[in-house]
């Protein structure tokens, strides 16, 4: 029987728990896991960024992202279905002290002239600073929606004109690239920040990756660190990440 309730109900093949059972590891809190170590420059290569680090889970990846990225009091705009609005327990909010900006969008795509009009001016002190803009690719409760590359673009000049962050949502970002041929390298080239999982489709049991720039990455690695997701002998999960790619 094939289980189509989610692309998350996958369990790990043959060739991946051959790889966790033979993965050399080492304590990662103390960047002495080989294979974390390995697996994080090789999803920055993947992303064309300059460093990547391996956390628990997509929402801990958006999490981290939003929280490098902002000051308590700040907002990002997303789309109003987008996974970070609905589906991740208030945390922008509880954790970073951050407000959301929805806006409704066509399957899940938002465009400039959207988005444009809610950007708060600098100037205005008493308002609400706006620092993000977020995107979901592919939208999931979009319906899986591939975001056309114009609009990535379009949003991103957008962004830069407002000296905005933007950040990718892209537990599911294969599935673009697989659908456009555009590459993951591509997509990512156009954002600031990108989460992405491994346990979406890939058939992992567990891990997101997050990449950015070395400075991002090293914050991102230090709040990691106090909300309690720095693991110790993760190379035993991490290693299914290389199979991910490999399959
Ligand atoms: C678009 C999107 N982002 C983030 C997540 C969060 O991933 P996780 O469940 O691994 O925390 C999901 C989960 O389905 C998702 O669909």
């Amino acid at each position: 029987m094939i289980d189509l309730r989610s692309d998350t109900v996958t369990r790990p093949s043959e060739a991946m728990r051959k790889a966790m059972y033979n993965a050399k590891v080492g304590d990662d809190v103390f960047k002495e896991d080989p294979t974390v170590n390995k697996l994080e420059q090789y999803a920055a290569e993947l992303l064309g960024k300059e460093a990547a680090l391996y956390v628990s889970s997509g929402v801990m990846g958006n999490q981290i992202c939003l929280n490098v990225l902002t000051n308590p009091g700040d907002e990002v705009i997303c789309e109003r279905d987008a996974h970070i609005f609905n589906y991740e327990s208030g945390s922008p909010a509880a954790l970073s002290g951050i407000q959301l900006f929805p806006v409704e969008g066509n399957y899940g795509v938002i465009t400039p002239e959207q988005v444009e009009p809610i950007i708060h001016p600098t100037s205005a002190y008493y308002m609400t600073r706006t620092k993000v803009i977020e995107v979901e690719n592919t939208h999931n409760r979009g319906g899986g929606t591939i975001w056309p590359i114009e609009n990535i673009i379009a949003l991103k000049n957008l962004a830069k004109k407002y000296n905005l962050f933007y950040h990718l949502d892209g537990a599911r970002i294969w599935n673009a690239s697989v659908a456009t041929g555009i590459s993951v390298n591509e997509y990512a080239s156009h954002f600031d920040s990108i989460s992405c999982c491994l346990s979406k489709g890939l058939g992992a049991p567990i891990g997101s990756i997050v990449a950015g720039t070395k400075d991002f990455i090293k914050e991102a690695y230090r709040v990691r660190k106090a909300w309690g997701g720095g693991m110790r002998q993760v190379g035993i999960l991490a290693a299914a990440g290389f199979i991910c790619f490999a399959e």
